[in-house]
């Protein structure tokens, strides 16, 4: 399916048939199941929004989740400036992306510019990236629902936020502890309210270098603070086949790496390196740092 393509994507259509039918008697667009095993919410019984058109788009979310109109169409306009981008691959990522609302993640006086080109404060001296990195950061992970998927660098809550619509298990690490307090209680008044997909996000307040050993081995992980080099705990808690993204580079100039964890038919375990912007471009993201308030370097 080509990323221009907009029909709605399956997500686990094999899990979501029987879940469906289950829950088919409840009302509302965002009907509530509960999985089996982990008790996660079933992101698969998520309606996923109509990609055909701006009003047809519009017209789905303020009914079914009663968003602010022009909020809705300032999000559909930012989507298709990262579709014409390629920051945003398949539909998938499409459907996240309109289904997360930034405007709720940004400060109160930041809320009018939520779907501009650019990062934003969000208080302590970091900020929430930009929505055409978060996008290819995001499609570069390629999640599946079955994912467990690690962030680090919480931050505003938007990044993991998006992923909560792609993989049922999202964990987010933020070493800055009123910053990860305040962004859990907004996923806790979310989940209580329009947005039970964020109940699925696990947080906790540490130093991310070391990851969630507890809950690893994670398919995926997303780091959104920049690094001089891999951090070697990530590595080992990245599953065999597993992906991680992470700009890495001196202070202002990372390369946004797409990093593969690969068996070789010997058994032997190598690490690949991909650019995602093939040489094109520098990123800059805020610093990587550590308990001592430094930053982690090699
Ligand atoms: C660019 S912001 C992340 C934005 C966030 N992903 C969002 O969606 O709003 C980077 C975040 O990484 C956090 N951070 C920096 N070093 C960290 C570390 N060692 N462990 C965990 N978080 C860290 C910063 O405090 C900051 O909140």
């Amino acid at each position: 399916m080509s990323r221009q393509q907009h029909s709605p994507l399956r997500i686990g259509r094999r899990t979501a048939l029987g879940l469906a039918a289950a829950t088919a008697a409840l009302p509302g667009a965002f009907r509530r199941a509960w999985a089996q095993d982990d008790q996660t919410f079933d992101i698969t019984t998520i309606e996923r929004p109509p990609l055909s058109g701006r009003q047809a788009f519009i017209d789905f979310i303020t009914s079914t989740r009663g968003d602010d109109a022009q909020m809705a169409g300032a999000r559909w306009d930012r989507c298709q400036a990262l579709i014409g981008n390629q920051d945003l691959w398949r539909d998938k990522e499409i459907e996240a992306f309109l289904l997360t609302p930034r405007e709720i993640f940004a400060l109160e006086r930041n809320r009018a510019r939520a779907y501009e080109h650019a990062f934003l404060d969000i208080g302590w001296g970091v900020t929430i990236s930009g929505p055409h990195i978060v996008g290819r950061m995001t499609s570069a992970l390629d999640c599946v629902p079955e994912d467990r998927v690690l962030e680090i660098g919480t931050g505003s809550g938007y990044q993991s936020a998006i992923l909560s619509y792609l993989s049922a298990h999202p964990y987010s690490i933020e070493i800055i502890q009123p910053l990860s307090e305040r962004t859990t209680a907004t996923y806790g008044e979310l989940a209580g309210g329009k947005f039970p997909e964020y109940g699925n996000i696990r947080t906790k307040a540490a130093d991310g270098y070391f990851g969630w050993e507890e809950h690893a081995p994670f398919q995926k992980i997303i780091v959104t603070a920049a690094i001089d080099h891999i951090p070697p705990p990530l590595l080992q808690q990245l599953d065999v086949g597993g992906t991680m993204v992470i700009p890495v580079g001196p202070p202002g100039a990372q390369t946004l790496l797409k990093v593969g964890k690969v068996q070789e038919p010997d058994g032997t375990i190598s690490i690949t390196r991909e650019d995602l912007y093939q040489g094109r471009r520098k990123v800059s993201f805020v610093p990587f740092t550590n308990a001592e308030g430094g930053t982690w370097s090699q």
